[in-house]
């Protein structure tokens, strides 16, 4: 971007919540730690600076930045944020020109630098993140990109058949999904243990997909979904450096080697991730994904995974989300899902007693994951879920409702 704003931060959340505003106004910015030398900031030639939180007693702002000349606007408490607008445009004179289509084309072009004529290869999950990669670089390098989506049975209804579609029929990159859920199911046969499931689940991911990426040879950028939260969270903190660890390729093992990295979404926020998204046609039902842990279906079946087990949350989980989508009530900025309680309860079934699953259901709103509030969700749409999932999902007779904020409770059973 032609234009930049620098936030400089004295730690805390504020510097990330101004620069949201900032952005949301379309002026592009980025967060720096508040002990910034005045020579750096020169380099980055910013349009203007802005001081976020209360602690730069502590952390002060080098004195020579005074003498770049720049308008600064001091944020000691949200509320200030206000008077962003006016400083923004009267002081800074910005030109409102950051959209999603202005940072496809920056996004494109920098991609196509970097990477040259050589290949890309992606770890394709078919969350918000990889998918937006994946649409971006084959924007940048088409037939270059090649994505390894490992399907390790433990997703959601319908997800592998529409990674496979949308990246084959719509952005066609060289796709290599591989269907690893026998593996999977027996590596994890027996497992009890949450943490050990998810020990497991993790470390055969790499497995896969670096026998898969073995197998393509020769290998130029490794691209990854990193977004900018994950980047404030690991380095601007007053005293660190900018940008740190984020830029290794986390558990490959070291035979795979890259000539480098590829992020082009390091400096973007979640929801213009999903803006830039849209802007690029991937569909609606991807680019309004809900956050999906990594071990997936695994984390919400309680014990021991069995094939049957898996396949039952699956099915009340989409009843769930279906009904609330219908209800208008499945937003960006939470979860909604089913687990599989482990637990079986008496119930009757066509006159005679049975004993059967109990699902829970659980829907949540948060912020920032870290707390969330449990989602007061109509009791129609709650009976009919529950009406639903005990008429369709052969083997569960019972449906209740996690009525537990974060905390105590953690947002995933497991
Ligand atoms: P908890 O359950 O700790 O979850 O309140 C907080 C957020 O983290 C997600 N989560 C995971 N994500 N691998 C992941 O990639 C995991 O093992 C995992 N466990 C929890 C959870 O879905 C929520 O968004």
């Amino acid at each position: 971007m032609s234009q930049k704003v620098l936030v400089l931060s004295a730690g805390g959340p504020l510097a990330s919540q101004v620069a949201r505003r900032i952005r949301q106004a379309h002026v592009y910015c980025e967060v720096a730690p508040s002990g910034e030398k005045a020579e750096a900031i020169r380099a980055v030639g910013p349009i203007g600076l802005v001081l976020a939180g209360d602690r730069f007693d502590r952390y002060p702002v080098d004195p020579d930045v005074r003498l770049l000349g720049l308008p600064i606007l001091a944020i000691e408490r949200p509320e200030d944020a206000d008077k962003l607008e006016s400083f923004l445009f009267d002081q800074c004179r910005a030109n409102a020109d950051f959209t999603a289509e202005r940072f496809i084309d920056d996004a494109v072009h920098a991609v196509r630098e970097q990477v040259g004529d050589g290949r890309v290869l992606l770890a394709l999950s078919g969350g918000v993140d990889s998918s937006v990669v994946a649409a971006l670089l084959h924007r940048a390098v088409g037939g270059r990109l090649d994505c390894v989506f490992v399907n390790h049975g433990l997703m959601r209804k319908g997800e592998p058949e529409e990674v496979a579609r949308v990246f084959t029929r719509d952005f066609p990159v060289n796709l290599i999904a591989v269907d690893a859920e026998e593996r999977f199911m027996q590596r994890l046969s027996g497992i009890e243990d949450p943490e050990q499931k998810r020990k497991i689940i993790g470390a055969e991911f790499i497995e896969v997909f670096a026998e898969e990426a073995r197998k393509l040879g020769a290998l130029n950028f490794f691209a990854q979904g990193t977004i900018y939260p994950d980047i404030i969270e690991s380095g601007v903190m007053p005293g660190e450096d900018m940008i740190k660890s984020h830029h290794n390729v986390g558990g490959l093992p070291d035979d795979i080697q890259f000539d480098g990295i590829v992020e082009p979404l390091k400096m973007l926020f979640k929801d213009e991730v999903r803006a830039v998204g849209r802007a690029l046609l991937l569909p609606e039902t991807m680019v309004a994904r809900q956050p999906f842990p990594g071990p997936g279906l695994g984390v919400r079946v309680v014990g021991a995974l069995t094939r049957e087990k898996v396949a039952i949350v699956r099915e009340a989980d989409f009843i769930f989300r279906e009904e609330l989508g219908r209800a208008g009530l499945l937003p960006e900025n939470g979860q909604c899902f089913a687990v599989l309680t482990g637990v079986q309860s008496v119930g009757i079934r066509e006159g005679v007693r049975a004993y059967e699953h109990v699902v829970a259901l659980r829907a949540v709103s948060t912020m920032d994951f870290m707390t969330a509030d449990w989602v007061r969700v109509p009791y129609d749409v709650v009976a009919r879920a529950s009406e639903r999932i005990t008429a369709e999902v052969a083997g569960v007779g019972r449906v209740v409702l996690d009525v537990t904020g974060k905390p105590p409770g953690a947002i995933e059973w497991e």
